[in-house]
């Protein structure tokens, strides 16, 4: 198929994947309203045509975290990335580290922090959930020091996973999941073939060294759900702050006041983020959470955002209304399932492009430059 917009991918990817790991990656928690609303409100923002204002440089590079990138862009943690094309986050690693934007690792990836690492020159984030086993968290946050992890990302909304209908449909969990994701696998070749065949071991590579046999898929929303601490509060940060002493930024933040919480305890950075509304069905969309976070926090820490990004012109919304930069994270993975690395680099070539559109339309020529005054 001809892939020429960002939503192409999507579509290819929908074609190539078994249902399981699309419904998986494509659906959200209850009626999946925010998740619609992270879209739907940012693509409601309209734009200043602004004309004569001498575009003829535009520049798209910024720093974040003492990093240059070339793009107000990181890829996002994704859970099981590779499960969606073989070893999927070294080749999403590689696609960002040769685009100049940082990969950030989730902690539940099939990929263990040492394969990516080693596969890639890239700047990696890591990111972490609030582990039941704090020493275990400990053995993670040292393990990603040194492998020169240059940022943590701490993952904050997922006390407890969220109601999502989707999976238990498509066979990713509820009654024989394993015999349903087999018959689906089967019916999708070239996935199976790839994946199925050539991108084992399918482990949860991080969790390994502790969960042995039982860091399977089969285990992987178990896991979630026996696993994350719902008794973590802000003091148990404090800790966490002073094990790191890279940037660590707290993702998972739609409230003002978790905000100014965040910048309390030192954080460099938070990510104004619903989890792609896969956790509180019902919760503000980014969009609308963002500007009275950015009032608040922006002067203290890096504000960061993610929800509903589907283009080059959503990352200039998403700046508009406060954001330092953005993360992606639907947007790559179905550009890495539709056709691995060079879906991903591809997929970045498109965003910069339409970034540069939509700046020159409103008359900025820098992302410094972009903030509420482009909007209409
Ligand atoms: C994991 O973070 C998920 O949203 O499934």
């Amino acid at each position: 198929m001809i892939i020429s917009s960002p939503r192409d991918f999507r579509e290819a990817a929908r074609r190539r994947l078994p249902r399981f790991l699309f419904d998986y990656a494509d659906g959200g928690a209850g009626t999946e309203q925010t998740m619609r609303r992270n879209v739907d409100d940012l693509a409601d923002l309209a734009l200043r045509q602004r004309v004569l204002k001498n575009v003829a440089d535009i520049t798209l590079g910024t720093r974040l975290f003492g990093q240059d990138v070339a793009l107000p862009v990181a890829l996002g943690p994704v859970g099981i990335a590779g499960m969606f094309r073989r070893r999927g986050e070294v080749q999403a690693a590689r696609a960002a580290n040769r685009a100049g934007l940082p990969f950030c690792l989730s902690t539940v990836s099939i990929c263990s922090l040492a394969e990516v690492a080693a596969g890639t020159d890239g700047p990696l984030w890591f990111q972490l959930y609030v582990i039941r086993d704090r020493g275990f968290m400990r053995e993670l946050l040292a393990n990603a020091k040194a492998l020169g992890a240059k940022a943590l990302v701490f993952t904050v909304d997922m006390p407890v996973p969220g109601t999502r209908y989707r999976d238990a449909h498509s066979g990713m969990s509820g009654p024989n999941a394993p015999l349903r994701r087999m018959l689906q696998a089967v019916a999708k070749p070239a996935w199976a073939w790839d994946v199925g065949l050539h991108g084992r071991p399918h482990r949860l590579g991080n969790l390994e060294p502790v969960l042995g046999d039982k860091s399977g898929l089969n285990d992987y929303m178990g896991w979630l759900g026996s696993n994350f601490d719902p008794s973590i509060c802000w003091q148990d940060l404090e800790w966490i702050r002073q094990g790191w002493d890279g940037p660590l930024i707290i993702k998972g933040i739609l409230d003002p006041d978790d905000a100014r919480a965040a910048a309390d305890i030192g954080a460099d950075g938070i990510v104004v983020s619903n989890h792609g509304g896969r956790q509180l069905d019902g919760v503000l969309s980014s969009a609308k959470a963002l500007p009275a976070i950015a009032d608040a926090v922006g002067d203290h820490l890096t504000v960061l955002a993610d929800g509903g990004v589907r283009s080059g012109l959503d990352v200039v919304r998403m700046l508009a209304l406060g954001a330092k930069g953005v993360l992606l994270g639907r947007a790559w993975l179905y550009a890495m399932a539709a056709r691995g690395e060079a879906g991903v680099t591809q997929l970045l070539e498109i965003y910069a492009k339409e970034m540069k559109v939509a700046m020159a339309l409103t008359g900025v020529r820098g992302v410094g430059e972009i903030d509420r005054s482009i909007l209409a």
